[in-house]
């Protein structure tokens, strides 16, 4: 059940029949929220002033008049008007227990399919394939398969799409490199090292090391890789061969990384599927009046509709954008354009959602708009852009020399910093007469990875979406605070309980014993587990994976009270012990389902 619902629902018949305008009643319901302060109740009801002013009575007044009519109930205690005119509202404890008690059998944990689920398109990751991935690329993958999890744990129905570049001057290196610097041997060995080293190999023959984004040069040898690309774009058979040969190998470096990450993605059409779209695509905009020739080269508006005329023109702020260079080459936002019109034509979405990093802001503002012109209307279009993720000198990390970081080199760094505090820790515990477990080697390899990989994840989630953040290793591998690492603990905390003691979880699963509430944090703690379905469904709404994290550690902190003031195996009365086992098996499998949402992994054991 979802609690905020719930209360909604008994508001909704007394706003309907005070409010002078009933079409603004679902505003004021939405006004009925979670308390920010626990002092004034559990959830608050802030419609009295908006209300009053419609009606033109005082705030105070209207506030009594709807807590008056309001029908006698067992949900909350007869609810108070405070200040000038807030309505604070405090479960009932009875009630609290009893759908705590429903949590326990309900496999979803309160979370309710939506009424009326729709069809996403999340364009997530999107790495340049043949280049060393990107920390953006990183960030995508983890928001992007959040956001999948999410969306489809309520109900949704979810198609996510990779959008690889695959069709860019990396294949021109690569083409080039292969023609002239290649190692046979070392190719028919191992073509994946054979064509990075060549990648690396090229990219030092460059003016500028790592200089590999496209664009006018006067480097020679970027000059000569990106007539290579130009070939292969015209369709030159020998470099269409090599394209297809290469690949597998390209696909074959990043399948490690999105194994390692858990990262599933139902599809990936990149760059170079749409390629043969393009033509059609510039001529259809051509004729519809939207894109123009401009010198020889075919042009669309911004945004806000500027057509673009003079060199002048093109050089604004928010400049027009190219569909076709007067080279006849095609561009990242034609393709953008023919990957619009092949989802809304494949899976009639009612949403396209594109987890692309802050800087394409103007891109997308500039396709979504032209997409609408040209008869795509049908979906809502969104950017979930996100911020850069910036190194300890707080410059984005892309910008550093090299350019790009080894992801998966970071990941095992995560991961062994991450198995090194375990040690420590239980070394700490150890000392000073916890008992503590005896793992296997490979528990403890399983351990670094899940928590280290987890580590990752979290701190990259943990963050609101759009800001950006320093990215810090021995942070975000912390066993304290705000960190996977302290959730996946409290998870097996509660795990070990079950486990020394002995007890079958299934018992509270299947068949729950009535919960007591005896205790202030024993309260907290039921009502923070009745809010996951609040939560998971305000993440859904704006795309902030961050409300799941800040509602773990709201969790996390009420649990830390209840376990220190609660003994739970030798509470008073064998009553309150399985409240309270009841109480712990749910806080792991909150844990466990909202981690699972965040794409991160739990273990039984640590
Ligand atoms: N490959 C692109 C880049 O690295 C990201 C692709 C994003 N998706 C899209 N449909 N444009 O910038």
């Amino acid at each position: 059940m979802n609690v905020l619902h719930h209360l909604r629902s008994l508001f909704a018949p007394v706003l309907a029949e005070v409010a002078p305008d009933r079409a603004k009643v679902p505003d004021y319901l939405g006004m009925v929220k979670p308390s920010a302060n626990a002092e004034h109740g559990d959830y608050q009801a802030n419609f009295a002033m908006a209300l009053g002013k419609a009606l033109g009575q005082k705030p105070q007044d209207v506030a009594k008049a709807v807590v008056a009519k309001l029908p006698a109930n067992d949900v909350f205690e007869p609810p108070t008007v405070a200040g000038p005119g807030f309505i604070n509202l405090k479960l009932k404890d009875t009630w609290l227990a009893g759908r705590v008690r429903d949590l326990a059998t309900d496999q979803k944990l309160g979370v309710e399919a939506v009424a009326k689920p729709k069809t996403f398109v999340i364009d997530l990751s999107g790495p340049n394939v043949a280049k060393p991935l990107h920390v953006g690329h990183l960030r995508s993958t983890i928001i992007g398969d959040s956001l999948v999890r999410i969306l489809r744990f309520l109900g949704h129905t979810v198609v996510s799409d990779n959008h690889l570049g695959d069709w860019g001057l990396q294949f021109g290196i690569l083409i080039h490199g292969y023609k002239n610097f290649r190692d046979d041997a070392a190719f028919q060995a191992d073509p994946v090292r054979e064509l990075a080293r060549l990648y690396v190999a090229i990219n030092k023959m460059f003016k500028k090391d790592g200089d590999d984004e496209d664009g006018p040069t006067d480097d020679p040898v970027k000059k000569v890789c990106q007539e290579e690309t130009a070939k292969l774009h015209a369709g030159d058979p020998e470099n269409l061969g090599l394209w297809q040969q290469f690949m597998p190998s390209c696909l074959e470096m990043l399948r490690p990384i999105y194994e390692r990450l858990d990262v599933k993605i139902d599809h990936a059409l990149g760059e170079s599927f749409y390629n043969p779209l393009l033509p059609g695509v510039v001529e259809d905009m051509i004729a519809k009046g939207i894109a123009f020739d401009s010198k020889g080269a075919i042009v669309i508006p911004n945004a806000k509709g500027l057509v673009p005329r003079t060199e002048e023109e093109q050089k604004k702020e928010e400049p027009p954008a190219i569909l076709r260079k007067r080279d006849g080459a095609f561009t990242y936002t034609t393709t953008d354009l023919a990957t619009i019109k092949h989802r809304s034509v494949t899976w009639k979405p009612d949403a396209m959602l594109y987890v692309v990093g802050a800087p394409q802001a103007l891109h997308f503002k500039t396709v979504f708009a032209q997409a609408r012109r040209w008869g795509y209307d049908q979906s809502e279009f969104v950017h979930v852009q996100f911020g850069s993720m910036l190194g300890p000198d707080r410059k984005p990390f892309g910008a550093r020399k090299g350019g790009v970081v080894e992801l998966m080199d970071l990941l095992d760094d995560a991961g062994r910093l991450s198995l090194q505090k375990y040690e420590e820790n239980t070394a700490a515990r150890r000392a000073v007469g916890h008992k503590v477990l005896e793992l296997t080697d490979a528990e403890k390899h399983e351990i670094g990875e899940v928590v280290g990989v987890g580590a990752v994840k979290y701190a990259d989630l943990s963050q609101s979406r759009t800001t950006d953040y320093v990215f810090d290793l021995d942070k975000m591998t912390a066993t304290d605070g705000n960190t996977a690492a302290y959730m996946q603990y409290a998870y097996a905390r509660g795990r070990a309980i079950f486990r020394e003691g002995e007890i079958d979880d299934s018992r509270f699963r299947t068949n729950p014993p009535p919960v007591v509430v005896s205790h202030p944090t024993e309260r907290a703690l039921a009502l923070q587990l009745l809010r996951f379905p609040e939560v998971v469904e305000a993440a859904a709404a704006e795309y902030l994976p961050h409300l799941i994290t800040a509602y773990l550690w709201d969790l996390a902190k009420c649990y830390s009270g209840f376990y220190v003031n609660c003994p739970v195996l030798k509470a008073e009365s064998p009553e309150l012990k399985d409240s309270r086992l009841l109480l712990v098996d749910l806080v792991g499998r909150v844990i466990k389902q909202a981690l699972d949402l965040l794409g991160i992994r739990t273990v039984e054991r640590m």
